[in-house]
């Protein structure tokens, strides 16, 4: 079973669409999916032809309460041929308060626990995730192996999504497992030059991250969620229908590889190099790397050393890089910076400038 949280703190930029319409081609091909809906909203739940106000459980009672193995199978209902709903209500918003007094290992696992007795039943799970980085979101990518970002093409966008980036490098290293990360761009319009520009910028800055599939505007996929069912069926012929297809083929067909061992495996054509580079500071207390050699997540597959040189304290960064030309930026008490000791840049397509590192 392939766990998928699809996340974003940027309220609009697809997530519910991508959850309930790569579900329903997922499906559509012959899988066996599951669409967790973990946003007090219920959109994707309301998007799947559910009215929440008719059931009488959902996954508050799953979360809420640490059950036996059989309490999810009970709230599932099923939605058409090969697609399965674990619903949402607006009480899910309450949760937070309701575990506020557990251990934050205990609040958080919820769902993963939840998930584990399911996972034979399963060749996907889709987890709607609500715009903002709280307790449910944190419960979805615990659960998850994946993370799917819908990214708006547009130019805010893009950096929220380094900001979120960050966030789940420091949450993979809580909870001690890898989350691979892919971007997919949504609400694409091409006939503005604004909204190819800013595809070229995302292509650019994330590199492999980026699926090569992009979803573009299609007032159709608007309907189908109004009438409750996937696009496929909604609108067969529709462009909703060819891009959410193609997403669904490209990730049937690559499941993505931590990060480390897409490393890894590139050695056995091209050696990498070791590259070491440091940061000096007086008053800084944590300070990451990001690049594009690994997704902009901060210190992700690098190692890390801090010393001492008198009152100014060094971070030294080991990286591991095939011969190429990367972007980079230091992470400074979550502040995104250029690294002053090189005076390599170029402007980051998010304003401030990229550090450049040329592996030889
Ligand atoms: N490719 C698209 N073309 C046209 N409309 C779209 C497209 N993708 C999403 N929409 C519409 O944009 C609105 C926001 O999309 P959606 O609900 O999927 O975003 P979201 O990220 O889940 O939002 P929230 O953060 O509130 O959960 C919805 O009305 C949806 O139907
Ligand atoms: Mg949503």
């Amino acid at each position: 079973m392939r766990t998928i949280a699809i996340v974003n703190q940027k309220g609009g930029c697809g997530k519910t669409t991508t959850t309930v319409n790569l579900a329903g081609c997922l499906a559509a091909d012959g899988a066996r999916v599951l669409v967790a809906d973990l946003d007090p909203q219920a959109h994707a739940t309301l998007a799947l032809g559910v009215d929440p106000d008719e059931l009488d459980e959902n996954l508050y009672e799953i979360l809420a309460e640490a059950r036996g193995a059989d309490a999810l199978p009970k709230v599932i209902v099923n939605v058409c041929e090969g697609l399965d709903l674990a619903p949402s209500s607006i009480v899910l918003s309450a949760l937070e308060q309701k575990l506020a007094s557990e251990r934050s290992d205990a609040r958080t696992e919820r769902l993963a626990m939840a998930l584990e007795p399911v996972s034979a039943r399963y060749d996907y799970v889709l987890i709607d995730c609500p715009p903002n980085v709280g307790l449910l979101t944190f419960n979805a990518l615990r659960a998850a192996g994946e993370v799917i970002i819908p990214l708006e093409t547009s130019f805010f966008a893009i950096d929220g999504v380094q900001k979120l980036l960050e966030t789940i490098g420091l949450l993979s290293d809580r909870i001690g497992h890898d989350l691979s990360v892919r971007i997919v761009p949504t609400l694409y319009d091409g006939r503005t030059r604004y909204a190819r520009q800013t595809l070229g910028e995302i292509r650019d800055l994330f590199k492999d991250l980026c699926f090569d599939t992009v979803i573009r505007l299609n007032v159709k996929l608007r309907e189908a969620a109004r009438q409750g069912i996937p696009i496929h069926r909604h609108a067969p012929s529709a462009n909703g229908t060819l891009d959410y297809s193609a997403l669904a083929i490209e990730v049937a067909a690559s499941p993505p590889l931590p990060i480390e061992r897409r490393a890894g495996e590139a050695a056995e054509h091209d050696p990498e190099r070791e590259v070491v580079i440091r940061f000096r500071d007086t008053g800084a207390a944590d300070v990451r790397i990001a690049g594009d050699f690994n997704g902009w997540v901060p210190d992700k597959g690098v190692r890390s050393l801090i010393e001492s040189e008198g009152v100014t304290r060094v971070w030294t960064k080991v990286l591991h890089l095939q011969p190429g030309t990367y972007q980079y930026r230091y992470v400074v008490d979550g502040e995104w910076r250029e690294d002053p000791a090189n005076p390599e840049s170029v402007p980051g397509p998010t304003g401030g400038r990229n550090s450049v590192l040329v592996v030889r």
